[in-house]
């Protein structure tokens, strides 16, 4: 099968690279010279544990090639997907398209005649219909499909979530594109990975329904949470009790400083606008947004709590940036809305992250010293407080630790650690959902 991957963000490199290990033989194309050129040197532009490595080999065996020139990238393809960018627009939660759009009108004077094109982009319902008039009004003749492939992969795991999905799905008009499909799917529906087959529309809306979902789902735990807190329930157990009921399951019950990242929080509110759009308001996802938004500034009220309210001069070492660990990602990271607030409280922020320092630089400002390691940020440091669970984060040598801050007192929204390890090294620790180790003494 010949592929065409339309846009070398995210999705579209670790699709086409994981459709070339595949079997497929794929033509990765982007409009950005520069990065294409990098990517045929062997620079992979995002941090992806394991997509060098697959890049290298595919690219070896001839069946992974890297375009700048839309015409030349998709000569011959079989199959072209759309995955380029599918950003928030200027109003509230609306979709901006364009990308999408514009990848459309440039495809459709190159298109062989039967291609099957196919959006991987995450679009909202009726993107497909609109792409198939795009095409159609300028190549007049053009014999073509439209389809729906919706990507569930996660960041950081990206290339494992894409070779062993939970299930594909696909949305088709006629069986020929569904033939088609299958036939690219083949290595994966051999190993009896499910596949469902649907309409466009439907296969465009389960992506949103089901990121809409998953996003609810930790929302819901992360207000339990602050009841646990209130209570003296402990979340990690109220958690593992309600996970076992395999109706609820166990992924997506972490409790932590919400949800971020390039998807749950873009996508949620592409759900709303399109549903209010449509008169069908999703009354839910819209409280589960302000309440995701709500939990991040909520936050840094822990952590004032915790400093006994005083920010003001306080140094404070902030392990972890990214939106979640194994990425460099930090769209719409807790971390975004903590730093400028305890910022604006007075307080010193030295910061680490594993790989996410060079983007956060860019995006955050003020009195922070960015630090090469945690042993820096944690040096001298007043407290210490976890944003993202990075392994080595989770595996501080808590003596060495204990050494380095001022004062023992870590402020983890992870709960990377079990109370009775930090009783023991004695630190006052403070998790989410949970009864703080050190009781904190009221301000006087
Ligand atoms: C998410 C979905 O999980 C993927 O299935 C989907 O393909 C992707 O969006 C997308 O639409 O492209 P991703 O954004 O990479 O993937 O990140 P997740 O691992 O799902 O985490 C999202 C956020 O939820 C992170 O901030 C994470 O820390 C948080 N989270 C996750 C929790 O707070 N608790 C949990 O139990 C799980």
């Amino acid at each position: 099968m010949r592929v065409a991957m339309v846009g070398t963000g995210y999705v579209g490199l670790v699709s086409g690279t994981c459709f070339a290990e595949m079997g497929a033989v794929v033509a990765c194309i982007d409009n950005d010279a520069a990065k294409i050129k990098r990517l045929r040197n062997g620079q992979i532009p995002i941090y992806e544990p394991g997509l060098d490595e697959l890049v290298k080999k595919n690219k070896a065996a001839g069946r992974l090639t890297f375009h700048d020139n839309i015409r030349q990238g998709i000569a011959g393809a079989d199959i072209v997907f759309i995955a380029v960018g599918t950003p928030t627009g200027i109003y509230e939660g609306q979709t901006d398209l364009s990308y999408v759009y514009a990848a459309a009108e440039e495809i459709a004077s190159y298109l062989q005649q039967g291609t099957l094109v196919v959006t991987k982009s995450t679009v909202p319902v009726k993107t497909g219909e609109r792409i198939r008039k795009i095409i159609s009004k300028k190549n007049k003749g053009l014999k073509f499909q439209v389809a729906s492939n919706p990507e569930f992969l996660r960041e950081g795991c990206a290339i494992k979530d894409f070779l062993e999905p939970d299930r594909i799905i696909i949305g088709v008009e006629s069986q020929t594109a569904r033939r088609k499909l299958e036939k690219l799917y083949a290595p994966l529906l051999d190993r009896n990975v499910p596949i469902l087959v649907t309409d466009v529309k439907t296969a465009e809306l389960t992506k949103y329904a089901a990121n809409a979902f998953l996003a609810t789902k930790i929302a819901f735990v992360n207000e339990v949470a602050d009841l646990c807190e209130k209570t003296g329930a402990n979340i990690e157990d109220v958690s593992a009790g309600m996970g076992l009921d395999h109706r609820i399951g166990k992924d997506y019950m972490k409790p932590g400083p919400g949800y971020g990242g390039s998807c749950f929080p873009k996508d949620t509110r592409s759900l709303v606008y399109t549903a209010n759009k449509l008169g069908a308001p999703t009354h839910i996802v819209a409280t589960v947004i302000e309440a995701n938004e709500r939990r991040k500034l909520n936050m840094v009220d822990k952590i004032s709590e915790a400093a006994q309210g005083a920010l003001r001069g306080k140094k404070i070492a902030v392990l972890g940036l990214a939106f979640k660990a194994n990425t460099d990602d930090m769209r719409d990271s807790s971390s975004l809305v903590i730093i400028p607030e305890l910022l604006k409280a007075g307080a010193i922020i030295r910061a680490h992250d594993p790989e996410a320092i060079s983007h956060a630089r860019n995006l955050l400002s003020g009195n922070i010293v960015w630090c090469e390691d945690k042993e820096a940020a944690l040096k001298g440091a007043d407290m210490a407080v976890i944003i993202t669970e990075w392994k080595e984060y989770a595996q501080l040598d808590l003596a060495a630790t204990k050494k380095l801050l001022k004062k023992p007192l870590i402020v983890d929204l992870r709960n990377l650690y079990t109370l009775e390890e930090m009783e023991k090294a004695g630190f006052t620790y403070v998790s989410i959902g949970r009864n703080p180790v050190t009781k904190i003494k009221a301000r006087k």
